[in-house]
């Protein structure tokens, strides 16, 4: 509630704030702000200045809107949790069974949602700040947890850009606010950011125009509203990188987003890759992706392993022609070209 209430933001970075004044802020009671302030207080993410008062600490500034790792923790809170918290009533409903479709499924299920909206839909419903919320989220969990650089080397891509001055370079499908590009481009400066896009339903690209307007890097980043299940909006890039965007899907949908993407290579390219970007299931498997396949078990959908991420390629038309790594993450990039390319 303190997030909700936007609290946090109210308190001064420097100096304290009475739970008075937070209360009156949002025409709260004082004694509903007051004990759940002190239960912050006690676990030290504020600090008491004195009594009725309230400070920042080192930790709290994080939960102030916008940040990315307290956009993350409230993802998992308002997101998340209650999924897993209404598991047995989804179990009781639909049968002890793995969840499938896109909407009579726990995600759906714990919103009210189920039969009606599909898992996009329900983040939709709640509005911008939600939307933000989630990207925000995503930007957090893999800017810290899954370093976007290090298993694919695009060096490459910046020499290319100098001879073939008018082909578009990376396209980031599903790119939320571009975080990948975004370290990419950090990395690769050769790679001009204006021949690069970043693409994402239609709903978040106010939101990522807003966030790429002060950046530097991502100012001249082209912002594309695209549904990756339907027709692919900029044809003929040299690269179609996709991130933890299939494991949200079943094969058969998954299938067809890459069967999209393979079919918008350029034909007069044979450097032209598709991308993906997944975690890995492994047996046994990694804690992490083991975590996240429950989550994804929740949308009816899961984390794949090497060998079945390349049957989804070869269902798409696209040959897999390596395997990248970094050490210490559990994601690969499945470096992929068209079937037919020699
Ligand atoms: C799990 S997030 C991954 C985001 C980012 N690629 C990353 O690795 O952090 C999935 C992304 O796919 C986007 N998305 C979902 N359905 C989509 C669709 N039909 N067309 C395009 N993007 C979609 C979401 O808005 C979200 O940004």
């Amino acid at each position: 509630m303190f997030m909700k209430w936007k609290f946090f933001d109210k308190i001064p970075v420097e100096g304290g704030v009475s739970y008075q004044d937070l209360a009156a802020s949002v025409g709260a009671q004082g004694e509903i702000v007051s004990r759940m302030g002190q239960m912050l207080v006690s676990t030290g993410t504020l600090l008491q200045p004195k009594p009725g008062s309230v400070a920042h600490s080192r930790l709290s500034l994080r939960y102030k809107t916008g940040n990315s790792n307290g956009s993350a923790f409230a993802m998992l809170y308002d997101d998340f949790q209650p999924v897993f918290a209404k598991l047995p009533g989804f179990f009781g409903k639909y049968g002890p069974n793995l969840p499938v479709g896109k909407t009579n499924i726990p995600i759906t299920f714990a919103s009210g949602a189920d039969g009606k909206l599909t898992p996009w839909e329900v983040f939709a419903q709640q509005g911008t700040e939600h939307i933000e919320q989630f990207g925000l989220a995503m930007q957090a969990m893999t800017g810290y947890l899954w370093p976007h650089t290090g298993a694919y080397d695009f060096t490459w891509v910046g020499k290319y850009a100098a001879t073939n001055p008018n082909r578009t370079l990376i396209i980031d499908v599903g790119g939320s606010f571009g975080h990948s590009l975004r370290a990419n481009l950090v990395k690769y400066p050769n790679i001009p950011p204006g021949r690069c896009a970043v693409e994402d339903r239609e709903e978040m690209i106010p939101s990522i125009t807003k966030a790429h307007a002060n950046d530097p890097v991502m100012e001249n980043v082209q912002k594309v509203a695209a549904d990756f299940h339907k027709e692919q909006p900029v044809k003929g890039a040299l690269i179609y990188f996709i991130r933890r965007c299939l494991h949200d899907y079943d094969d058969n949908d998954c299938v067809n987003i890459l069967k999209i993407l393979a079919d918008s290579l350029p034909e007069d390219e044979p450097q032209a890759r598709v991308l993906i970007n997944e975690h890995i299931m492994t047996d046994p498997p990694d804690r992490e992706v083991a975590a996240i396949d429950i989550i994804m078990m929740t949308w009816a959908s899961l984390e794949r392993t090497v060998q079945q991420l390349e049957k989804l390629a070869d269902r798409a038309g696209l040959v897999v022609i390596k395997v990248h790594r970094a050490g210490g993450s559990s994601l690969g990039v499945l470096e992929c070209k068209k079937a037919s390319r020699s």
